[in-house]
């Protein structure tokens, strides 16, 4: 029975990952090329933002420890998960040159160990990585064969972040290809003193799992751009709701009710990258990929779709705010987010842009070379901009009260892309526009004209090619 594990890469998902293996019992060693994210798991704190962390590591009770030195972690454990960052290449599939050297380091170790050690990646890679490089570059420098002298599986995780901690131990289902069955079955147990609940397992081959990793979130993609353009055409339809359409079709068990909110462009740093590299597959192997590519000029296009309403509401030189810049509430990442390109878009137009976001870290370089402004908070958002928009619908923003939102001198605009603000239709000094209700027509009668012939679809028009997205 496994007793130790070692995780390389604490970030993002390998530090909750380290983290609940360690709540759950399992003597865990982590290990980082940065040295700040060793330091912080070893004096017990969050080397990541994530809620639940720091509780997690809490009930650790000793039992994580982290180092910079991946063969010492692999000598002292028997299983090891690869959970380093895997970029987007510019045709929309991922870089291995984080995973390499790591395979590198964990193969030489496995030359010195003795007993069965299993390889667990679950770095999201391009199909065939496993059974190509990753298989390859372990078994030349261990001298060891996959499947017979070590274990090699492919697990990824379908976990969001700001529920890291609550997905990873309560997952939908576990993905896991394998190099044998000894492998596969050893990490289903794993898995099974981890979770919560019970989770049913799909047991596959390296190719197959790795394709259906991609699957599942471009499936989500489309799913989220379907309801998103659900809610364009209610707001052409006087009297309709998105989300009465969407609680409706959404009880329909083909459909689904999760994923369904019809709002604004998905973000983050998984979701666009894993539906681009979807494409990028079927590129590569010369099957259509038109719904993929579809789902994510949609998305793109919604950007520049917010921007052109956001337009028509802003009085000359005016100025925009934009609530949110993270793609979702209870995370810091602003990756791909709808706040922060919608802030981008913006500035490209020469508009001025005034931010605020709980948690984002706003003072990066990125972020201040944007040449958008940056609020202490909320308040001082709204505030400073003739148009706000509630662009992540953090909690806290349903919070301020009326008087911050209304302006005595002429009505400020409050775009709520989320739904989550009605009291502020009551209240004077507020043209508050709805998106995804048909209520917001009369308020922007113009916006059908002016909305870009790219984003109605309109024949002649070119597609943009995928833009990427970076880990
Ligand atoms: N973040 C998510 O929501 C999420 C969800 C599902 C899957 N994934 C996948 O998990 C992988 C990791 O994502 P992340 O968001 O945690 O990335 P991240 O960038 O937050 O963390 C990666 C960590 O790996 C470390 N690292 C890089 N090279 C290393 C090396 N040679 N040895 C040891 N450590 C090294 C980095 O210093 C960093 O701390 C990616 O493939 C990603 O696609 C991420």
């Amino acid at each position: 029975m496994i007793e130790a594990i070692s995780v390389v890469g604490l970030g993002k998902l390998g530090a909750p990952m380290a983290a609940c293996f360690a709540a759950k019992g399992f003597r865990v060693v982590g290990v980082d090329v940065d040295e700040r994210k060793v330091q912080a798991i070893n004096r017990g704190e969050a080397p990541v933002f994530e809620p639940q962390l720091s509780d997690i590591l809490s009930s650790a009770h000793g039992r994580l420890e982290a180092t910079q030195d991946v063969q010492a972690a692999v000598l002292t454990t028997s299983i090891t998960f690869i959970v380093v960052a895997t970029p987007s290449e510019p045709d929309g599939g991922f870089s291995l040159r984080y995973v390499v050297p790591v395979c590198e380091h964990i193969g030489r170790a496995l030359r010195r160990k003795g007993g069965f050690h299993i390889v667990v990646l679950t770095s999201t890679v391009m199909p065939g990585s496993t059974a190509g490089d990753v298989r390859r570059i372990l078994e030349e420098t261990s001298g060891l064969r996959a499947g017979e002298s070590f274990g090699l599986c492919y697990n990824p995780e379908f976990i969001a972040l700001g529920s890291v901690v609550r997905d990873f131990m309560n997952p939908d289902f576990l993905l896991i290809g394998e190099s044998d069955p000894r492998s596969g079955k050893t990490l289903e147990d794993v898995y099974h003193r981890v979770c919560e609940n019970k989770p049913r397992v799909a047991r596959l081959n390296f190719v197959d799992a790795e394709i259906a990793k991609l699957a599942v979130n471009s499936f989500v993609t489309t799913k989220i751009s379907f309801a998103n353009m659900l809610a364009r055409i209610c707001e052409g339809l006087p009297g309709s709701s998105v989300d009465q359409v969407t609680g409706a079709i959404g009880m329909d068990s083909r459909i689904g009710a999760r994923y369904l909110k019809g709002a604004i462009s998905y973000g983050g740093p998984c979701f666009p990258r894993d539906n681009l590299a979807l494409a990028a597959l079927a590129r590569r192997v010369e099957a259509p990929s038109d719904i993929a590519q579809a789902t994510d000029n949609f998305n793109r296009a919604q950007i520049r779709w917010l921007a052109d309403v956001t337009q028509l509401c802003l009085p000359d030189r005016g100025a925009v705010g934009i609530l949110g810049l993270t793609y979702k509430p209870n995370t810091d990442v602003i990756e791909e987010a709808a706040g922060w390109l919608l802030a981008q878009e913006l500035r490209s137009r020469s508009v001025s842009v005034v931010v605020f976001d709980p948690a984002a870290h706003t003072k990066t370089k990125a972020v201040l070379a944007s040449g958008v402004e940056v609020a202490s908070t909320a308040r001082e958002c709204i505030a400073k901009a003739d148009v706000t928009i509630i662009a992540t619908p953090w909690p806290e923003f349903a919070k301020i009260e009326g008087t911050s939102w209304a302006r005595s001198s002429a009505a400020r605009t409050v775009i709520d892309c989320w739904r989550g603000f009605g009291f502020l239709e009551m209240l004077e000094g507020i043209n508050y526009i709805c998106l995804g209700t048909g209520a917001m027509l009369p308020k922007l009668e113009r916006v059908t004209e002016f909305t870009s012939a790219e984003f109605r679809g309109e024949p002649g028009v070119p597609q943009l090619a995928g833009e990427g997205g970076a880990d």
